[in-house]
């Protein structure tokens, strides 16, 4: 069985609000309704946390009865970028707590003969080099498309990652931490492995079908 490397920087979100909303995601009778709305309170939580180190600057503001010094985030920009489909089930909460983010898309799809990642949609803002960015999917499976678009991402300019997802396999994280050891991994659950179909073990399911209830 694979184990996490401890070279990963990995996040795994203990709280027991993120754990009792990720087990009802889980369940394999939670409505696409359900679903979401789950998806997107998870999605609050975990940008809580890949939002832990943004910057403040002091700021001296009047409250209705003194004059104190408040802060305020010192405008360093973040972008957040989806991985497509699935990925698009995380911006929404995500965009709930940071209105003012960028929005890039990043769409991968696997060859069946080279097992490489081919990019088949890329929009990033034009000045994504000057933000922080936090890149999101559902399920860091083999790692292979998160790797991916995490490279076009550095391709573009940006030097701080985040990947958020909402579980994590140890191959992923793996291969993630191989890959690019720079990136910080935010996630709900490390779980078993990947199976031969390559989902991940107990898992969601397929992600992108149970937000978009195309199964
Ligand atoms: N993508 C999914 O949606 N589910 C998995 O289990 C693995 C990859």
């Amino acid at each position: 069985m694979s184990t996490v490397p401890s070279s990963a920087q990995i996040v795994v979100l203990d709280h027991p609000l993120v754990q009792h909303k990720l087990t009802r995601l889980r369940q394999a009778q939670t409505s696409t309704a359900g679903f979401r709305r789950l998806t997107r309170e998870l999605s609050l939580l975990m940008c809580y946390e890949a939002t832990r180190d943004l910057a403040l600057e002091p700021v001296r503001i009047e409250t209705p009865l003194e004059a104190m010094e408040g802060c305020l985030l010192s405008g360093k920009k973040l972008c957040f970028v989806s991985i497509l489909r699935a990925g698009n089930g995380i911006l929404d909460g995500m965009l709930d707590l940071v209105p003012s983010a960028r929005v890039g898309h990043i769409g991968l799809f696997r060859d069946h003969d080279t097992l490489e990642a081919i990019e088949y949609y890329k929009k990033l803002p034009d000045d994504v080099a000057e933000r922080d960015c936090i890149l999101v999917d559902p399920m860091l499976a083999t790692g292979h498309s998160a790797a991916a678009a995490i490279a076009r991402v550095k391709d573009a300019g940006v030097r701080n990652i985040i990947f958020v997802c909402l579980i994590a396999a140890p191959e992923g994280i793996r291969h993630l931490s191989e890959t690019h050891p720079d990136v910080k991994i935010v996630t709900c659950a490390v779980d078993r492995g990947l199976d031969d179909n390559g989902y991940i073990r107990p898992g969601i399911g397929d992600a992108g079908d149970r937000l978009f209830g195309t199964k």
